[in-house]
């Protein structure tokens, strides 16, 4: 099992933007879209033991669960939908701090990155957080059952950084990556790890 916790600063509340300006009203969306493939997506399939937590400004969060996804397809226009159907029905719903399956595999309630850190913690995932000043990943014990934090195109908040200092930093290289970029490092550095043949990921 691996997560990957996202956090989108400004992404829109609710589901009143544009699928045609991702990147400009509808608050660089098109970043977390990105971010969604890139954790999901294989060439041939989607991968099944992965949830996403996209916190959306610290008062929603979305939750990808690759157990039971549908319709999830590799452009971000179609991941941009899904999420504006959920806050859609999160704008519809009488019980906000309780999660509301939206579409198959895509959860929605009130919430933050406390909530999302608490719940992959719960689930037993080592919690390990993506920054450029961290120590080198290919030198760090990695924990198959793990969950990784990352910002969008912006830096961590004062806030954030205070919740996510007591776990490991991690740096990927020695450039400033996109967050989907480093979600597809992770992903290859533990399938390695793990010994993937790529017989592993034929039909
Ligand atoms: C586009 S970067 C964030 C913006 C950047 N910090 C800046 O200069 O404004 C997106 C996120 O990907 C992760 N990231 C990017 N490059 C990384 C690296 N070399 N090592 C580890 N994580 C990285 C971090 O979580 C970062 O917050």
């Amino acid at each position: 099992m691996r997560a990957f916790i996202v956090l989108g600063h400004r992404v829109p509340l609710t589901p009143d933007f544009s699928l045609n300006d991702l990147p400009g009203s509808a608050g660089r969306l098109d970043v977390l879209c990105r971010c969604v493939t890139a954790a999901f997506c294989l060439s041939h399939g989607i991968r099944r033991d992965v949830i996403v937590y996209l916190v959306l400004q610290n008062q929603i969060v979305v939750r990808f669960d690759g157990s039971r996804l549908k319709h999830l397809n590799p452009d971000e226009r179609s991941t941009a939908a899904l999420i504006q159907k959920a806050l859609k029905a999160f704008s519809e719903s009488e019980h906000r701090d309780r999660e509301r399956e939206s579409t198959p595999g895509i959860f929605i309630a009130a919430g933050g990155l406390s909530d999302a850190l608490e719940r992959v913690t719960r689930a037993g995932l080592t919690v390990y957080w993506l920054h450029e000043q961290g120590s080198s990943i290919r030198q760090a014990e990695l924990h198959p059952r793990a969950a990784f934090v990352l910002s969008d195109h912006l830096e961590f908040l004062p806030e954030e950084a205070a919740l996510l200092e007591r776990f490991p930093r991690l740096s990927l290289g020695p450039l400033s990556l996109h967050a989907d970029h480093c979600i597809v490092i992770v992903h290859n550095e533990l399938d390695l790890r793990a010994g993937l043949a790529s017989s592993d990921a034929l039909p």
